[in-house]
């Protein structure tokens, strides 16, 4: 009896492949596993639905609280990887850790998934199951499928798929972000039209009064909103709701894969700017300046990282090892005004921060201004002498 564990989420490559793994590779059994990351509701149940009537065992593995807690170090990080908050990315490995669970549990011979062969999704999931030993599936990309082919597939075998050809889209969605990608988007000069928005409003359309959010910090990882304690799966399912009405957080990006490949990519992730607005804000009040400057080498390289789905590096423990550092004092509170699409820090408070306003303010005398001469007269030094140096040359 061979037995295979599918990464399963119960869409058109996924339903597709577990007839694949029987028919082109001979599997005795197939075990379908769902992870929950926050994917709408429907999803899940359909995938259910779908894993136990067409797969011989079917499991639903619920991962938010570890999904959120990698998202508060991702806040902490700013983690951006050319303006896309990681969403997908971040999650793949989590998804990965609970299948392997399940093929452990199950005693399965290898683990399959359903990713094409020229997104960063195959290395992600990869990644982690080379890591435990499993022989490593992938159906879509070994037989080199299109879309087109395995709707036909589906169509002549009887199986029920939900993408048909009107449902033009390829979209991934869990708590943090929601992502539209392929169909029409693929010609970079098209503009999406509208209905592919479905957690933010139109900023046109959005309510025509602002509304200030405050959000509390401790070491970095948000803990309330507008004064109330939440944890982090509450704090981001408010904030997407309150900032999507008004229309704030959507990208519309040429992004690069890791394999080289550009892609146009749309996405949607109120809570994702606002947070990160907000926590960026917080730690320029807090953070020295050669921090700030520094952490910004870190942020791009911990981004990479787990775009790159390459979060089992030690390069990734040592620069968490360092954002955790700097994040000792991140704690505070901000505000922000959205409106109509904007997110826009408005106040900040914290006992950490390194701004003393009876220094820098117009209106004290607590520095003697005159000390500040002698550090004039050597600022800017080697650029004087370098311009003489030319003048001089130049006749
Ligand atoms: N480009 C993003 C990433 O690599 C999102 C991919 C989401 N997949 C999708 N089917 N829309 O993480």
């Amino acid at each position: 009896m061979s037995k295979v564990v599918l990464s399963y989420s119960g869409g058109l490559d996924t339903t597709v492949a577990i007839f694949l793994l029987k028919e082109k590779y001979g599997f005795d059994e197939v075990v379908t596993v769902t992870v929950d990351i926050g994917q709408p509701e429907d999803d899940i149940k359909e995938a259910e639905e779908r894993g136990r009537r067409y797969a011989d065992k079917h499991y639903t593995v619920d991962a938010k609280k570890e999904f959120v807690e990698a998202l508060m170090q991702l806040i902490k990080a700013n983690g951006e990887y050319e303006g896309y908050v990681l969403g997908t990315a971040l999650a793949r490995p989590i998804i990965a850790e609970k299948v392997v669970e399940v093929a452990k549990k199950e005693g399965a011979d290898a683990i399959a998934h359903g990713c094409t062969g020229k997104g960063n999704d195959q290395l992600r999931f990869g990644n982690v199951f080379y890591q435990y030993g499993f022989r490593v599936i992938a159906p879509m990309r070994e037989l080199n499928l299109t879309r087109e082919w395995e709707i036909e597939y589906a169509k002549e075998k009887g199986i029920e798929v939900p993408a048909t050809k009107e449902k033009p889209y390829s979209i991934d969605e869990n708590l943090w972000s929601r992502s539209v990608e392929g169909g029409k988007l693929e010609d970079p000069t098209f503009v999406p039209p509208e209905d592919i928005w479905e957690w933010t409003a139109n900023p046109v359309k959005a309510p025509d009064e602002p509304e200030i959010v405050k959000i509390d910090f401790e070491k970095g990882i948000p803990v309330a909103l507008n004064d109330e304690r939440m944890d982090g799966l509450e704090l981001i399912g408010k904030l997407n709701e309150i900032g999507g009405k008004h229309g704030v957080g959507r990208t519309d990006i040429i992004e690069d894969r890791v394999l080289g490949l550009k892609s146009r990519e749309c996405y949607e992730h109120p809570a994702a700017t606002i947070l990160i607005t907000a926590h960026r804000d917080l730690e320029r009040l807090v953070l020295s300046r050669r921090e700030l400057k520094f952490k910004r080498f870190v942020e791009e390289e911990w981004a990479e990282l787990v775009y790159y789905g390459l979060t089992n590096d030690p390069l990734f423990d040592a620069l968490n090892a360092f954002i955790d550092r700097t994040q000792e004092r991140v704690t505070g509170w901000v505000k922000v005004k959205l409106f109509k699409g904007s997110v826009i820090p408005v106040a900040r408070y914290s006992d950490f921060a390194l701004y003393r306003p009876e220094l820098t303010s117009f209106d004290t005398t607590t520095i003697d201004q005159k000390y500040a001469e002698g550090f004039s007269r050597f600022h800017g030094l080697q650029g004087r002498i370098y311009r003489e140096i030319m003048k001089k040359l130049s006749h």
